[in-house]
């Protein structure tokens, strides 16, 4: 699991390293075209609303930004004695510019946090529509599309996707764009206040800052991509090594496993150390930058001082007003680069939502009609990948109501039939049908809701048993769950559990054994009530006294619908109306059990085998029963 996850990792690296040029060159205009209907959403006109008010309170707030710096000024001026006086002289406190002073930074940091607050409901609407959006689209996508991906990175892809957003919006909106209106509003009042020279020299600086600034993180992004993947490696370690926490111990590997995670560990420190140096370096280099710069206003505004044409009050504005907007300057680098990264994940996010579904409905699908439940493989070749193929001109008939049985050994593409049957997965040629009706022109939600089936590694969702049986059929009520699980033989077990229904069975249902697992399945499978059932080796992991337990709720299940069985155990198929033996894709043999045996083939001899197989079996049962043998034999 830990390896697979390694593994997806990597790739993942090297595609954002390479995606993110596209993002940052080409990409963004595709992905701001791809939010902006989220941001500014048709159906909420509240939102819109919202959208502009931030907008102006974000103008007002850098308006009054830049104004803060003036009744520092007139402080200044206030308590500085006029020019010829006594330098003794006694001035008055300038109360009222020292209260507008305060007065305007407390303005100032309303409108920034007013900016935040007005805004908040929009990106985090932005958020949630985007994930559930994409959430859809993936259960939207075949089979395929999931079998070729880890479920993780899919969680991984809408988690960092939307996040990205969320992050895309706020340092975009409140950060880049605010510092471009103030320095703009700075350089306005600079000109009107002195002169151009002083509005220039502070573009210039500025523009040198933001090239300083991008180099160095355009050169420090390898360092960060290390330690994220020596970070990642690292953990991937850790949790795989105690997932094996018995495998250690069995092996007494401790101290390997140690070294182990050292070794990923010393990577990871490296990595940081490189990173968090060269991050300390491009802190440095900004205030260099800045301060010469600043250097340059200053010693010119200390000259106009000096000549008399500027005020002190003047001297410490320039300085307040550049050290304000130092302070978006500041983050510069670190934005810049979750700007990107931000891109690049919501790239990722925004081509899997353009990914189209290999099956879909006609456009002139009509919903299933079923009658009996008749299925009809007719000259039916499948692959799943062009250069192999896996089903070979295929036909076989299930009449309404009766079971046909696929034996054969793995990987004939027994369960494959299934999947077809399911239209999980398109034929190549020939066509499967269900009353007369191609299940290719009839819409997949209605196919799929006349079809139960009951897979062999059945999957429970961590909640309740309640919950689980229930999903056959949301808002089915107690009695009917209760129902479902008497004639699947589970129900009695369920309550003797010390919670009953309300046990929860874990992660994928580990908590229950593999054969209460099946008849959980077997109960939801009930309560879905299906016209046509597909038992896919439903009891193929279990043993053979679990089998025939279960073997009574499925023959109850079976009665009266059509049947698709695909079985491990021939002892479950006697019954059927037809077996079908496969091999490689092709049927070799077919008929009822008796002719089959009467023809001494490859069923005949696959049942031979079976039965001495069984046999031992019940030997080595009985002999436990008397004790004669150890339990592990
Ligand atoms: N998603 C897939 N992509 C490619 N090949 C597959 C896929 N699923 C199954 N196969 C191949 O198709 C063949 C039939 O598989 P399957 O129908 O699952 O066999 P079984 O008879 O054991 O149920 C196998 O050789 C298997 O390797
Ligand atoms: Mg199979």
């Amino acid at each position: 699991m830990a390896n697979a996850h390694n593994a997806s990792t990597a790739p993942v690296s090297d595609a954002a390293a390479s995606a993110s040029m596209t993002a940052t060159r080409g990409g963004i205009g595709r992905t701001m075209r791809a939010i902006l209907p989220y941001m500014w959403p048709k159906s909420r006109m509240d939102l819109r609303a919202r959208v502009v008010i931030a907008l102006v309170v974000m103008v007002v707030g850098r308006v009054i930004t830049v104004i803060v710096p003036f009744f520092y000024k007139m402080a200044v001026d206030g308590l500085t004695p006029a020019v010829g006086a006594e330098a003794a002289a006694i001035v008055a406190v300038p109360v009222l510019a020292i209260v507008a002073y305060g007065g305007a930074r407390i303005m100032m940091a309303l409108f920034q946090q007013l900016q935040n607050a007005v805004f908040v409901p929009v990106s985090q609407h932005a958020q949630r529509s985007i994930a559930v959006t994409t959430f859809r689209h993936l259960h939207k996508l075949s089979l395929r599309f999931h079998l070729d991906r880890r479920t993780g990175g899919l969680n991984r892809l809408i988690d960092r996707g939307t996040e990205a957003i969320g992050f895309f919006l706020r340092f975009t909106l409140f950060n880049i764009v605010p510092a471009l209106i103030e320095l703009a509003l700075v350089c306005v009042v600079l000109t009107l206040a002195f002169d151009w020279r002083f509005a220039a020299i502070t573009g210039v600086t500025i523009i040198f800052y933001i090239w300083f600034t991008f180099g160095i993180t355009e050169w420090r992004t390898k360092f960060r991509r290390q330690m994220n993947d020596t970070d990642t490696e690292s953990s991937t370690k850790a949790v795989d090594s105690l997932i094996n926490y018995e495998t250690v111990k069995y092996f007494g590997n401790e101290e390997h496993e140690a070294k182990r995670f050292d070794r990923s560990m010393a990577a990871y420190e490296r990595a940081a150390i490189q990173a968090m140096t060269s991050l300390y370096f491009l802190n440095f280099g900004q205030a260099v930058v800045f301060a010469i710069g600043l250097t340059a206003l200053m010693t010119l505004a200390g000259m106009e001082v000096a000549n008399g044409t500027k005020t002190l009050g003047d001297f410490v504005m320039l300085n307040a007003l550049l050290i304000q907007l130092y302070v978006p300057l500041n983050l510069l680098g670190f934005v810049y680069h979750q700007i990107r990264e931000s891109l690049v994940d919501m790239e990722r996010m925004f081509d899997v939502l353009e990914q189209e579904p290999e099956i879909e409905d006609a456009s002139d699908a009509k919903a299933l009609d079923v009658r009996g439940g008749e299925i009809k493989f007719e000259d039916v070749c499948f692959h799943y990948d062009a250069d192999r193929s896996i089903i070979h001109n295929i036909s076989f008939e299930i009449p309404a109501g009766k079971t046909v049985a696929v034996v054969g050994p793995t990987g004939a593409g027994k369960s494959t039939l299934s999947r077809i049957l399911y239209r999980f997965y398109e034929v190549s040629e020939g066509r499967v049908t269900i009353d007369g009706q191609d299940i290719r022109d009839v819409t997949q939600g209605s196919l799929r809701d006349v079809i139960g089936m009951v897979p062999q590694d059945t999957v429970l969702f961590n909640d309740t048993i309640r919950y689980n049986i229930g999903y056959g059929r949301p808002g089915a009520s107690q009695d009917e769950i209760e129902h479902a699980a008497r004639q699947a033989q589970i129900h009695d077990f369920v309550v003797g559990l010390p919670k009953g229904y309300d046990t929860r069975v874990g992660e994928r249902g580990l908590k229950l054994s593999g054969g209460e697992k099946q008849r959980v399945a077997i109960a939801r499978t009930l309560l879905k009530d299906p016209p046509i059932l597909v038992l896919d080796e439903a009891t193929s992991a279990l043993d053979s006294h679990t089998e025939k337990e279960i073997q009574t709720a499925l023959n109850a299940v079976s009665r009266g619908r059509s049947t698709l069985i695909v079985a491990h155990r021939l002892s479950t198929v006697i019954n059927a109306d037809e077996i079908i033996v496969l091999d490689g894709g092709h049927i070799i043999e077919r008929g009822r059990h008796d002719a089959l045996l009467a023809k001494a083939g490859r069923y005949a001899s696959m049942w031979q085998r079976q039965l001495e197989v069984e046999e031992v079996a019940e030997k080595l049962e009985a002999l436990r029963d008397t004790g004669d043998v150890p339990a592990d034999a």
